[in-house]
């Protein structure tokens, strides 16, 4: 699985813990979901291109490195990517915010969308799309076609929670997009939810059963 990232770290495994127990309450869910965001955007921004500026210290003049190149935007797939954007904001609070809004109807598991409003300058920036969970991966995959029918030509996904289905559907469709997620699981059971995965990401996110 060459292009799909699983981010190893302590702060990572122990959050993960968090959210995967059933027990755990919605504020507390939602805290550790933005801080596995943001601990993952670390790791998906470790190849952003740096230039060197001259700039004086109190001290002397020196050179020192700046981020340049394309510019960011992160898109969340509503509902439960919303809970990613904060965390990645707090890290690059400079980056775009667009929205694509898909639901998996809940008997074919298709995605259905309904939403999408992005950046107008979307297609000359470096789009990072956010969803805690890649289960059969049709979420994902319809959100890349989404962005690509609009331009963006480098595109990467944020996933929490990864099965190798949704990991192998992304591949096949859209070999060239880095997946970068904090575990991947097993497999999907029958009702293609994650195993054993933390349930449903939007209600557990929203507190909405
Ligand atoms: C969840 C999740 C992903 C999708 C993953 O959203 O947040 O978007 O399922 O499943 P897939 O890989 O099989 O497509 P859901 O459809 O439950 O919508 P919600 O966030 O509005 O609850
Ligand atoms: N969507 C979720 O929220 N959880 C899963 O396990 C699969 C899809």
């Amino acid at each position: 699985m060459s292009n799909v990232h699983v981010v190893e770290h302590p702060l990572i495994a122990h959050k993960l813990t968090l959210i995967r127990d059933k027990t755990t309450g919605v504020k507390e869910f939602r805290e550790a979901i933005s801080e596995l965001a943001m601990l993952l955007c670390y790791e998906a921004t470790r190849d952003l291109p740096l230039k060197e500026i001259e700039i004086e210290t109190p001290v002397s003049i020196t050179k020192a490195k700046v981020i340049s190149g394309k510019k960011l935007a992160v898109v969340p797939i509503l509902r439960a990517g919303i809970g990613m954007v904060d965390g990645i904001l707090s890290l690059i609070p400079a980056a775009k915010v667009g929205h694509i809004g898909l639901y998996r109807d809940p008997v074919t598991t298709l995605p259905v969308e309904y939403y999408c409003k992005l950046p107008d300058d979307v297609a000359s920036r470096e789009v990072i799309i956010l969803d805690p969970m890649l289960a059969t991966g049709g979420s994902a995959v319809a959100a890349i076609k989404m962005l690509k029918d609009r331009g963006v030509s480098i595109i990467k996904m944020m996933n929490i929670i990864a099965a190798p289905e949704g990991v192998k559907a992304v591949q096949e469709a859209y070999p060239d997009v880095e997946i970068y997620c904090a575990a991947l699981d097993e497999r999907l059971n029958d009702h293609a939810y994650i195993v054993p995965g933390l349930g449903d990401a939007g209600d557990r996110l929203f507190g909405t059963k």
